[in-house]
């Protein structure tokens, strides 16, 4: 018999404390779109999945592009019964492995270094917060499909399809997320795909300067998390 599943709701500011160890990417790839997500978007995502959608505990969880795994760890973190965490880059796994023996994870988390089409099985929950397709046109429509071959219910972070200056002020007021309604596009493709759209949260990402071709200091933008169901039988 395995483990019990982790009951106790965890604070999710004990969270953050958790996700702020995870360490990021040493040396960020930009044709990867290696961004890491904040502990705060990461705490907000898996609090989601965790105790609104009883998504995580006890389940199995996979993280598609897991980079150093705040993701796969934080899910491990929050009771999660096994959690697989896959990236194409060899030192982000590296990494990923490294965190989650610094936080005595080592057991929960199975690491593969690959591509997401390697990934086979079933899994009750996928999380992924994938290239956004800045530097590939459309690369998270890959994340999306194998997510919705493999998973049963998917949380997928992609980009706000407009920028919309209003919803910035109010996601600023807020400090959180802000439901919102899906893109046309997105909610044609997870059809086609097999799966249903829950929700669509908006929330406002920030990134530190990292790559040359940034000319801000910081550069704040809207990205949209899709909690999505697959349709049972298809
Ligand atoms: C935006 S980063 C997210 C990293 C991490 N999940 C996080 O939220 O902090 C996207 C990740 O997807 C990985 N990636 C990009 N294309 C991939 C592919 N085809 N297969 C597997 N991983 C991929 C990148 O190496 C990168 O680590």
């Amino acid at each position: 018999m395995g483990e019990p599943a982790q009951k106790r709701l965890i604070r999710k500011l004990d969270l953050e404390r958790f996700l702020s160890k995870i360490k990021p990417q040493p040396a960020p790839k930009a044709h990867l779109e290696q961004y890491t997500l904040s502990e705060s978007i990461a705490a907000n995502m898996l609090y989601l999945a965790a105790y609104s959608n009883d998504d995580i505990i006890g389940k199995t969880v996979l993280d598609l592009g897991c980079g150093t795994g705040r993701l796969a760890l934080g899910a491990a973190y929050l009771g999660a019964q096994t959690v697989v965490g896959v990236d194409i880059d060899k030192s982000a796994i590296r990494t990923a492995q490294e965190n989650s023996k610094t936080t005595d994870l080592a057991s929960k988390v199975q690491w593969v270094n690959g591509d997401i089409s390697a990934i086979q099985g079933k899994f009750d929950a996928v999380l992924q917060n994938p290239p956004f397709g800045v530097q590939t046109r459309a690369a998270d429509r890959a994340f999306l499909v194998k997510a919705l071959e493999v998973g049963r219910s998917v949380y997928s972070l992609h980009n706000h399809p407009t920028v919309d200056r209003k919803l910035i002020k109010r996601l600023k007021a807020s400090q959180g997320f802000l439901q919102v309604a899906p893109s046309a596009f997105l909610e044609r493709f997870v059809e086609q795909h097999g799966g249903v759209i829950r929700a669509v949260y908006a929330i406002l990402m920030t990134i530190p300067r990292m790559f040359d071709f940034h000319t801000k200091l910081k550069h704040e933008f809207v990205i949209d998390l899709y909690v999505i169901e697959k349709v049972k039988g298809k």
